[in-house]
């Protein structure tokens, strides 16, 4: 076991204060500390269920949307790109921005070490220059160069919006933004036709149960002692893995027994008219983008 990520992941673990016999190790970034997480991410990004549902979707809100993204431009654009992932919604836009000669400053900001390289190595060929942080969003505000507030600023977090609680991100990302700067986020909606259970059809996949599973192989389980259930509740998306045994003393110091649940990934959803309701609370002027059949949405804040 690697002792550097096992004390990473215990550190996070903390009992639900609203539910008895459940933990929450929902910190996203413990999704992607390791390298072998990044190849289980890209190894979702893979399956239909997922990149169907919303990451296809929100490509293609982008690549519509391009000109009504990038209005009122000066003299030039700087994307902080908050967890690029494969950085294909960065892509269109460094892009478009390159075709009609706007400059680019390009920040991607992210805990995994691979994930960092590819973006910075797909973008570079079209941007003035990169400045790669290799930090978690939460600490990363003073690690952003100054030159990047030069041009109008884009903060991006896209679809990892949905893994966070907004009132903790927003303010982070409008932080990180500036005061000048723009905060661009997305969220697959959910509608009539897009139920909460439609959303779950996502989760029930192995590959995202492999992905959920990460943290807990930094606590030293193994494949098989948990059993896993994708379920919604408190507005998201939870992935739980119930012990099916006791677990080990580090654990149990902390009141963790056999039959209780950790929850290690949450991904919260809005209707199209929560999503406003919610830009409204921290932005002056919002544009919310959809996908033709509503079910996706790209949104841009700004004061
Ligand atoms: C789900 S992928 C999303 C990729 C892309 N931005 C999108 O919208 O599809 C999440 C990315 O954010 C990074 N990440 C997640 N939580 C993070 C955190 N707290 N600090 C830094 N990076 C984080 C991951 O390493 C990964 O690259």
């Amino acid at each position: 076991m690697n002792t550097d990520l096992f004390q990473e992941t215990i550190r996070c673990l903390k009992p639900d204060p609203k539910c008895e016999g459940v933990f929450l190790l929902i910190e996203p970034h413990l999704l992607y500390l390791s390298d072998e997480q990044a190849d289980v991410y890209l190894e979702v990004m893979e399956t239909e269920e997922y990149t169907a549902s919303f990451h296809g979707p929100t490509v293609e809100i982008i690549k519509s949307n391009l000109p009504a993204i990038f209005s009122d431009i000066e003299e030039g654009v700087s994307l902080i790109d908050m967890g690029p992932g494969y950085p294909d919604k960065s892509l269109p836009m460094v892009q478009y921005l390159k075709v009609r000669g706007i400059p680019c400053r390009y920040v991607p900001v992210d805990v995994s070490r691979p994930f960092l390289d590819l973006a910075a190595r797909h973008v570079e060929p079209f941007v003035e220059w990169v400045y790669p942080v290799h930090a978690i969003f939460e600490t990363c505000a003073d690690r952003i160069p100054a030159e990047v507030y030069q041009y109008t600023t884009y903060c991006m977090i896209g679809l990892t919006f949905m893994n966070f609680p907004p009132e903790i991100l927003v303010p982070l990302l409008q932080d990180i933004a500036g005061g000048d700067g723009r905060v661009v986020v997305a969220s697959e909606l959910l509608s009539d036709t897009k139920t909460e259970d439609l959303v779950l059809a996502a989760y029930r996949t192995e590959a995202a149960r492999a992905f959920g599973f990460g943290p807990l192989r930094h606590l030293g389980f193994r494949e098989g002692e948990l059993a896993y259930q994708p379920v919604f509740a408190n507005g998201r998306v939870e992935l739980h893995y119930r012990l099916e045994q006791a677990p080990g003393d580090a654990l149990q110091a902390l009141g963790v027994r056999a039959g209780h649940t950790i929850v290690t990934a949450v991904s919260y959803r809005y209707t199209e008219n929560q999503l406003r309701e919610l830009l409204r609370r921290y932005f002056k002027s919002q544009r919310v983008f959809t996908s033709p059949d509503g079910g996706t949405a790209v949104a841009i804040g700004w004061d």
